[in-house]
């Protein structure tokens, strides 16, 4: 198991979210059958009314995927980072924590639950890092398409699949040449893969793990 933080009070708050993360299941989720689940998951009309139903789940990035996030915004420095998908903020905590040690900088979340953005808030206040953050309460879609910083250095995209590409577009111009995108469980986005894999497109990718596509912007 990867572990960050090592007894630092960041390294227990993540331990009990995790552990409350995989104690939590959904009624809702088990009602459907395996057939309607994946094809929710591609849905690109469908997805305020599936995450609704799911909104007691926690859906975190993995333990690894949380440490990878943290040391790609470690290693490139990055200032800025935008997040699709905060839910109750287990990557968000992992991202603001390396804007912390970079010495700042702003980490733009957005979630459309209100009661996953209130818990998510609560956390990082009760991480010290609620300065670093602002979780735009909304669908993505609208919440990212203003007000983004000038040079982006990382993106996580990690709220409904089917948006990935449609999330990528509202980035695009803001994306600095040299900035990551993660993408979790990128393999319900055939699209975006198909696009960020594509020769000449600015892009360099490749699978990562067990769950990611990690993309490089090249110019
Ligand atoms: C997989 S979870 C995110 C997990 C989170 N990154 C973590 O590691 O704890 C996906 C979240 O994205 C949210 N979401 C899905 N589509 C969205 C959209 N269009 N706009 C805003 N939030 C969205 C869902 O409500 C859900 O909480």
């Amino acid at each position: 198991m990867t572990t960050l933080f090592t007894d630092s009070p960041l390294s227990s708050l993540l331990n009990r979210l995790f552990a409350q993360a995989e104690t939590t299941t959904s009624p809702a989720l088990a009602a459907l059958s395996r057939e309607e689940r994946v094809r929710l998951m591609h849905s690109k009309t469908e997805y305020l009314q599936f995450y609704s139903q799911l909104k007691d789940l926690w859906l975190p990035v993995s333990r690894e995927t949380g440490a990878l996030l943290y040391l790609l915004a470690r290693s490139t420095r990055a200032r800025n980072i935008v997040e699709f998908g905060t839910s109750f903020g287990i990557s968000t905590l992992h991202l603001a924590a390396a804007l912390r040690e970079n010495g700042g900088g702003r980490l733009i979340s957005s979630e459309f639950e209100p009661t996953k953005v209130m818990r998510a808030r609560e956390h990082l206040a009760e991480a010290g890092l609620d300065d670093l953050v602002e979780i735009r309460e909304g669908d993505a879609l609208k919440t990212l398409s203003h007000g983004l910083p000038e040079n982006i250095d990382l993106v996580l995209l990690d709220g409904a699949k089917a948006l990935y590409g449609d999330v990528l577009d509202l980035l695009l111009d803001h994306l600095r040449p040299g900035a990551l995108i993660v993408a979790d469980n990128a393999d319900f986005s055939p699209e975006y893969l198909a696009r960020v894999r594509a020769p000449n497109t600015g892009f360099l990718s490749l699978p990562f793990g067990n769950d990611v596509e990690l993309t490089l912007r090249l110019a």
